[in-house]
């Protein structure tokens, strides 16, 4: 049996890798920031926005309209619209399928619910209920 063993740098030196598994001559761009409420994120590119989020440690950033409760990457797949955020002027964002870009100007915690029908024109496309923003759903949970 062969055993392989990782040789680069990384917190996982020396344990056993199928080279098959590795990426094949993969060279990431370099990370960048984005500017979340006034705040720099790091991005890996091709990052959603929530997933730079949620790596930075932040869970949650808006709350239900009752209650207060806090909201953040729920589904993780664009269903259950937790996860709204402003990008750039553009409200009702889902983060979690909106994929981050340096310059990116990010605002949450407000406005969302507003929405995508508010007379800006912006859309996240599909009829997908982002002027709800999920508040139907929220008193629920
Ligand atoms: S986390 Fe559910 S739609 Fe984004």
């Amino acid at each position: 049996m062969t055993v392989w063993h990782r040789s680069g740098p990384g917190p996982r030196d020396g344990a056993p890798v199928n080279p098959s598994l590795r990426l094949v001559r993969a060279r990431p761009e370099p990370e960048f920031e984005i500017s979340v409420d006034g705040a720099a994120v790091p991005v890996v590119p091709g990052q959603s926005i929530g997933a730079a989020l949620y790596g930075a440690g932040v869970r949650s950033w808006r709350t239900t309209r009752f209650g207060g409760r806090p909201r953040g990457l729920f589904c993780g797949i664009g269903v259950c619209f937790d996860c709204l955020v402003t990008v750039n002027g553009v409200p009702s964002l889902r983060a979690c399928q909106t994929e981050a870009r340096p310059g990116d100007r990010v605002t949450t915690g407000g406005g969302e619910a507003q929405g995508a029908g508010g007379g800006g024109g912006a859309s996240t496309g599909a009829g997908d209920g982002a002027g709800d923003g999920g508040g139907n759903r929220e008193g629920g949970r």
